[in-house]
């Protein structure tokens, strides 16, 4: 692939950018960019994605959000999704994957739809967090297509110690029995722990 400026245009004079070539394993062999007509990119992704990148002066910078999206639409980053954000960002998949290696929030691998993380850093520990999360685990045993349940550091809603992020929404303080209510309430279609929920509290904090 030939060097390309942030506005994506050719320009032969800057160096080659080994890791939208190549990713960042060594020794992988160069890998082209694919063509939009090759990956059925569906038009609400592509739509999607371009906003993305019009927001930066580098379309690289759009890689996260971009990921985000495909990850929103497949519920992990599939290859396919990534071959797809890829062409349209006339990126390599292989620099797609390696962004979304490397951050927690994002899944190379199929996970559950429903995401959970439970804070286990220092407030919500000292409160009883490594109880609330072994809960969690507990009442999500054995049913992993509907459920990603993990431990997160500190996310930023330490005022409501023990907490939990359950589909990107924070509820806080939390009992460990709260967890097999709120598991519960998921699989029914109902709505989750309201009393606990930081957006009822007329918050700021929505995440
Ligand atoms: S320590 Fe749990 S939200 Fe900050």
């Amino acid at each position: 692939m030939s060097p390309v400026d942030g506005a994506g245009a050719v320009n032969p004079n800057l160096p080659v950018d080994r890791a939208v070539n190549e990713g960042r394993v060594p020794g992988r062999a160069e890998e082209q960019v694919p063509e939009l007509h090759e990956v059925g990119c569906p038009p609400e992704l592509q739509e999607r994605i371009e906003a993305l990148m019009g927001r930066y002066p580098d379309r690289h910078s759009a890689s996260i959000p971009a990921l985000w999206a495909v990850q929103e639409r497949y519920g992990w980053c599939t290859p396919e999704g990534i071959r797809q954000a890829a062409a349209v960002m006339r990126v390599t998949p292989a620099y797609l994957e390696s962004v979304a290696s490397f951050y927690d929030l994002l899944h190379t691998k199929p996970v559950g739809a429903h995401r959970i993380e439970v804070c286990t850093n220092i407030s919500c520990w000292m409160r009883g967090a490594d109880r609330l999360l072994e809960a969690f685990v507990e009442a999500a045993a054995g049913d992993d297509e509907n459920f990603f349940v993990t431990g997160f550091e500190c996310l930023g809603a330490c005022d409501i110690a023990p907490m939990a992020s359950i589909d990107q929404r924070y509820y806080g303080p939390l009992e460990a029995a709260e967890a097999g209510v709120a598991i519960d309430q998921i699989k029914a279609g109902e709505e989750v722990l309201p009393e606990k929920a930081l957006a009822a509290r007329g918050l700021a904090g929505d995440s």
